[in-house]
């Protein structure tokens, strides 16, 4: 997908470089990049790391990462557990990071980050299934984020901001 000249891309050897400058607000994020654990976890086989990539600046507009995960059922509310299976885990699909970098605000690199792992997960749960994609926000003013694409709140010990969007609604989006 490619629109005014930035282009999504799987984390090479040639952003290597670029990773240094990336700055999105938030600490952790942007270590995670500009270290080689994003490096590492895509080698290892533990994420997909796509960045979107600024060739007439050469530069790291934002990046995502996507791996496999499960949500309990349990968990669901009770809208979303009528009617279906009762297996104990549903397959789902984990939207582990995502950020823009800051000189990149107000040109709606979140919304193109968001819509292409979105796309990308309801690609690869038509070969693997997925029920899901879960994000966690990584601080409380970005819940307004997820809330606003449709994400619903998922009560669970394991995070505090945890959210999820069910592939159902993400065919929708994208019918
Ligand atoms: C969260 C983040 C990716 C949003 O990116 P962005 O480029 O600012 O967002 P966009 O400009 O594409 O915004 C798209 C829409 O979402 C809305 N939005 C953006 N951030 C929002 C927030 N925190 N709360 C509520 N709505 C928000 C915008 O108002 C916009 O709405 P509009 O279409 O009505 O104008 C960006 O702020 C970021 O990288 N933050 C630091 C890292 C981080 O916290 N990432 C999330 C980790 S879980």
């Amino acid at each position: 997908m490619e629109d005014g000249g930035l282009r999504f891309e799987p984390l090479g050897s040639h952003h290597l470089p670029l990773r240094r400058r990336f700055r999105c607000g938030d600490e952790t994020l942007d270590v995670y990049l500009r270290s080689k654990r994003a490096w590492q976890d895509q080698a290892q086989d533990l994420a997909a790391v796509w960045v979107i990539h600024d060739p007439a600046r050469n530069r790291i507009a934002g990046y995502y990462t996507l791996s496999g995960f499960y949500i309990q059922r349990r968990l669901l509310p009770e809208e979303h557990r009528e009617g279906t299976t009762r297996y104990e885990e549903y397959p789902a699909t984990l939207l582990g990071r995502l950020a823009r970098d800051l000189e990149y605000a107000k040109q709606k690199i979140g919304e193109r980050l968001l819509l292409d792992a979105l796309k990308r997960a309801l690609d690869a749960a038509g070969v693997v299934a997925s029920y899901a994609v879960v994000v966690d926000a990584g601080a409380p003013e970005v819940e307004g984020f997820y809330q606003y694409y449709g994400f619903e709140r998922l009560e669970t010990e394991q995070h505090d901001r945890r959210y999820y969007l069910p592939m159902a609604s993400i065919r929708q989006l994208f019918q």
